[in-house]
This record gives C-alpha cells, sequence and structure tokens, in this order.
C-alpha cells in the first residue's frame, strides 16, 4: 500500500468505519423502510440479522484487509493459499460496487444539500407543497440536481485527495462525533414530546402478524447496506490498520453503533411523525415530503431542527460517499500505479458523469432515452446493488474467509482477541448462515 497515505490510529479506524456504514442507509432508508413494513417486527428481523450474519461478515470483511494490508483484488490474491486458487483476485473487482452505488447516492446526497438550502429560504408549509417541491426537484429539475451532485463530487475528491491519515480519518474524526451529537440532541428534544412512547412502542413491539416474506427480504438486505458490506469499503479501510490493530471490538463496535444511529434516527423521525399528524408508511418521500412539513410547522424552532437535521443526514452520506470511492482509488494506485490525484480525479469523473445520465433517467423530457422496460437507470442501478452486486460481494467474502483462507490465519486475526467459543460460532456463521442468507436473499430479491 501507498506509504505516504498513512495509516488509521485505532480511533480514527473506528470513527471511519462508522462513518462509511453510517449513510443514507440509517437515516433516510431505515426508517422509511421500517413505516412501510409496519415497525417492530421488520426492527426485530433487521437487528437478528445484523447481529447474527452483518456482524460477522463485516469481522470477516476487516480480516481480508487487515491480513492483506493492499487494494481488495491484491488482498484476494496475495491471502489465497496456492497458484490454483488465484482466480480468487477477480473477487477484489467487486470493490467497483462502490462506484456504481455513487452514481445514485451522490445524487441523493445533493437533494439533502438542497433542503439544506431551503432551510434558508423556506421549507414547505403543507404536504401538496412539499410534494410539488420534491416533485419538481425529482422530476424537473436535472440542472439543479446536476449542481448539487457536483458538490457532493468535489467534496469527496477533496477529502480524498489528502489520503487516510490527512483526509479520511481527520473528515471522519471531525464529522462523525458532530453526528452523534446532532442526533443525541435531537433524540432529547424528542423524548419530551406526548408521542416518544408511540415511537418506541412502534418500533420495538413487535406484532409479527405485519411481517411479511417481502420485508424479511428487505430486513436482511438492508443489514447488508448499511454495513457496508461485500463492495470492498470497510476492507480497504481494513487495509490502512497498523499489522498490530485488533479487529474483533473493532468490528463489533462499528456495528452496534450502525445500528444505534439507525434506532436513534427513527425514534426522532416517528416521534415527530405521530406528534404532528404524519404517517409513517410513506416510503423514500418520508424525510423529503412528511418532515419538513413539520418543520416548518414548529416556527424558528422547526427550522433550526430542519437544518441540523438535513446537516446529520448530509453528514452521514459524504462520510459513506467517501468510503465508496476510496476502494477504486486505492486499486488504481496500487495496481497501475496511478497517482492519487490521477486516481481520485478519474474516479470521480467516472461516477460524475454516470451520475448525470441517473438525473436524467429521472427527468421529464430526457427519461424515455434512459428507461430499461419499465426501470429508470437510477431503478436499474440500485436494483442490481441491492439484488446483485452487495449478495455477491457477501457470499465471496464468505466463502473466501471460510473455505479459501488458510484456517490459522484466520485464526492469528480473531482468536486472541474472540477467545475459542466465540470464534467457532463466528466461523460456523461465516462458512453456513452467511452464505446461506445471501443465497436466500439473492434468490427472494430477483422476485420481488
Ligand atoms: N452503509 C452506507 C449507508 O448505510 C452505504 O448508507
Amino acid at each position: 500500500m501507498n506509504a505516504q497515505i498513512g495509516k488509521f490510529s485505532r480511533l480514527g479506524f473506528v470513527l471511519s468505519a462508522t462513518g462509511a456504514a453510517v449513510g443514507l442507509g440509517n437515516i433516510w432508508k431505515f426508517p422509511y423502510i421500517t413505516g412501510v413494513y409496519g415497525g417492530g417486527a421488520f426492527v426485530m428481523v433487521y437487528l437478528v440479522t445484523i447481529l447474527l450474519i452483518g456482524a460477522s461478515l463485516l469481522i470477516a470483511e476487516m480480516v481480508i484487509g487487515k491480513r492483506g494490508q493492499q487494494d481488495c483484488v491484491s488482498n484476494f490474491e496475495t491471502l489465497s493459499p496456492d497458484d490454483s486458487k488465484r482466480g480468487w483476485k477477480y473477487a477484489g473487482f467487486t470493490l467497483f460496487t462502490g462506484l456504481v452505488i455513487m452514481t445514485f447516492y451522490s445524487v441523493v446526497i445533493g437533494w439533502i444539500f438542497y433542503y439544506i438550502y431551503l432551510t434558508f429560504v423556506g421549507l414547505p408549509t403543507s404536504i401538496d407543497d412539499a410534494k410539488a417541491i420534491f416533485d419538481q426537484l425529482y422530476g424537473h429539475k436535472p440542472f439543479l440536481q446536476i449542481f448539487f451532485h457536483l458538490l457532493s463530487v468535489l467534496f469527496v475528491g477533496g477529502v480524498l485527495l489528502g489520503g487516510i491519515k490527512k483526509g479520511i480519518e481527520k473528515t471522519n474524526l471531525i464529522l462523525i462525533p458532530f453526528l452523534l451529537f446532532i442526533l443525541l440532541g435531537l433524540l432529547m428534544y424528542a423524548m419530551n414530546f406526548d408521542s416518544f412512547e408511540k415511537a418506541v412502542h412502534f418500533m420495538f413491539a413487535p406484532d409479527f402478524s405485519k411481517l411479511s416474506s417481502e420485508a424479511i427480504i428487505r430486513a436482511v438486505g438492508h443489514s447488508f447496506f448499511t454495513l457496508s458490506i461485500g463492495i470492498g469499503s470497510i476492507m480497504t479501510y481494513a487495509a490502512a490498520l497498523p499489522k498490530k490493530a485488533e479487529i474483533y471490538k473493532a468490528g463489533l463496535m462499528v456495528a452496534f453503533m450502525d445500528t444505534f444511529i439507525a434506532l436513534i434516527a427513527g425514534l426522532v423521525i416517528f416521534s415527530f411523525l405521530f406528534q404532528f399528524g404524519g404517517e409513517p408508511a410513506k416510503g423514500p418521500g418520508l424525510v423529503f415530503i412528511s418532515l419538513p412539513v413539520i418543520f416548518a410547522k414548529l416556527g424558528m424552532t422547526g427550522t433550526v431542527v430542519a437544518f441540523v437535521f438535513f446537516l446529520a443526514m448530509a453528514f452521514a452520506g459524504l462520510t459513506s460517499a467517501i468510503s465508496l470511492v476510496e476502494p477504486s482509488v486505492m486499486y488504481l494506485e496500487d495496481r497501475l500505479s496511478w497517482k492519487r490525484k490521477k486516481a481520485v480525479i478519474w474516479s470521480s469523473i467516472v461516477y460524475f458523469i454516470v451520475g448525470v445520465l441517473v438525473v436524467f433517467s429521472i427527468s421529464d423530457g430526457y427519461k424515455d432515452w434512459l428507461t430499461f422496460g419499465t426501470k429508470s437507470l437510477f431503478d436499474v442501478l440500485e436494483f442490481s446493488v441491492d439484488s446483485f452486486l452487495m449478495p455477491l460481494g457477501g457470499i465471496l467474502i464468505a466463502i473466501f474467509v471460510g473455505y479459501v483462507m488458510k484456517r490459522d490465519i484466520v485464526e492469528g486475526e480473531l482468536l486472541g482477541h474472540m477467545g475459542n467459543t466465540v470464534f467457532k460460532i463466528w466461523y460456523f456463521s461465516i462458512r453456513f448462515i452467511a452464505p446461506l442468507a445471501v443465497l436466500f436473499l439473492a434468490y427472494n430479491a430477483m422476485k420481488i
């Protein structure tokens, strides 16, 4: 690995990997899918999946990165035990999934920037207005979206140019505590509402009659997305850990923080909704349509709350975005010997341009050119990530760590910190539970 971009400190790694995991998935997606799929029972499945599969895969990915110390392709190649298994290096190309995600993720970060701007010029005061504003942005203002998408590309590129130490670690050391501080502040505020108890009940009292098979698939799929599994991000960050660092506790900490933040975001959002008469099952527009109207009703306080809420969302999105591009940058540096600057610029150009096409694919007047069957390019990319690319990355990691890598190497990274019993449970999960869960997910996702 490129020495001049530096190594993480322990805290820097935990916060940066938390930054990678905690993203729009936690603050935007988790609350709305919890709303759509009925609350408590869905949350229960999600928590069990994180515990049994997500955290195990996260730790497995850290094992590969930390042991390999290089880009993803080189990690799979050098950790293959003999020449007959060198083909495993192709598993490393799942690192480009991060760039695929960025083609729409950066566009959504752009929407958040736009909503931060709206907190200054005026939030919509009725649901009809809010819908009109969101629909205008989504379907009719491609150039405004491209402008904000570009801002996100420039921010992420700027951080990546600084490398691990001065760019990624420094940014996460600032933004993640800020994000936590904002969310905890919002939670305190929401705890004063009468509706807080209702929100707790909605999220934690399971009603299994509401649990459809589609809800289970979504919960499993989301546990992958939210922990950034199978896309090279966590592996690439772990490759920048000092050789002596331990990864078991770090992995648990990241899984815990990610879950904790998603639950806080959910509690805050549902408290506001129940207090001011919004509906939980509003889908993707939940935070862009229902919440701004509620905030607007609260006058000046609401404007401040809206500002910090969207700021928190932007921080969460940007810290994940950085981790989605870094695997490609590191690959281009390590394997093609590109300078970091060139690697950052070209990776950014690629997802910026495809992101522009993504914007046009949802905009009136252009979308016919960029619709495939009934799906826009936006939908096609999002669908391929959820149903194909992430499960693929996940299963490759499970098989590689569970069956291909030498067991003593895996033990060397974990046994001393985990102890024998936990290691056995973890290894069983990696060899059997995780691959089966991924196959279940991929098979069923195709049917949705
Ligand atoms: N893990 C990131 C998120 O949840 C990608 O948004």
